[in-house]
Formats: C-alpha cells, structure tokens, sequence
C-alpha cells in the first residue's frame, strides 16, 4: 500500500519573550540578546503540519486536509494566535518559549488527534530564516 504525507499550513501572529528565570538579568540578555527585551515582540509564525497515512479508497485522500485544517486550529491556532506565549498559553506555562520548546508542546497537542493518518513532521517558522523542525521522538 503506497503511504502518502500532506501538509497543511496555518499561520498565526503571537508574542513572546526569550527568557530564563533561573538566570540574571545579563546572563540573559547575554545569551537571548533582542528576544530578550522585557516588553514583548512578537512574530508572524507559519506552521506546516504533516501527517502521513493510506489512501483512503473511498475519498482518495491520506486526510482530509481541511479537517486537519480544523483540528489544528482548535488545538493549536485559537490558543495562540495574538496571544502571548510568556502569559496566555496554558500549555506554556514554565517552559521558555523558544521556537524549540514551542513545537515540541504543538506535536503533544496532534499526536493522538489525527488518526487513521500518523503525525509524521512539523516545521516552525519563527522568521523567514528561522525554523525548527520535529519528527517525534
Ligand atoms: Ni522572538
């Protein structure tokens, strides 16, 4: 049976600050620099979901993308779209919102949501020169 990957991409705006409270003032500016800056700045990120599965012989789709499209926001977008990562996101809470840590949360939000197809990549843009990426494990 030929095994088939889509994607879907969303995008959503939202803020945060790069900051560990276990460490002082110049350590942090140190090692963050701009994403530092006690105010807040934001980023306009693009996640790109991928999921991987059979062709389904009725609908001839892996997934239906725009169910897929829904879960996501439901799961993901609605909850942090301008929103702050540092004081809005439940799922954030204590941990430093990196583009690292941010995707790691998301895929914990998708794994178990999109059967029959298996959550099999996603990738983070942060800028247009930044992006993370996880497969799992
Ligand atoms: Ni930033």
């Amino acid at each position: 049976m030929p095994r088939v990957t889509v994607t879907r991409r969303l995008r959503f705006n939202a803020a945060h600050r790069v900051h560990n409270p276990a460490l002082s003032d110049e350590e942090n500016a140190a090692i963050f620099g701009k994403c530092n800056n006690p105010n807040w700045h934001g980023h306009n990120y693009i996640l790109d979901v991928s999921v991987e599965g059979d062709i389904d012989e009725r609908t001839g789709y892996v997934l239906d993308l725009s169910a897929l499209k829904q879960l996501v926001e439901r799961q993901i977008v609605d909850k942090v779209d301008h929103r702050n990562f540092n004081l809005d996101v439940d799922f954030m809470r204590g941990v430093i919102p990196t583009s690292e840590n941010i995707i790691i949360a998301f895929w914990r939000l998708l794994v178990d949501r999109v059967s029959p197809a298996r959550l099999t990549r996603l990738v983070l843009w942060e800028t247009e020169n930044n992006y993370v990426e996880y497969t799992g494990g």
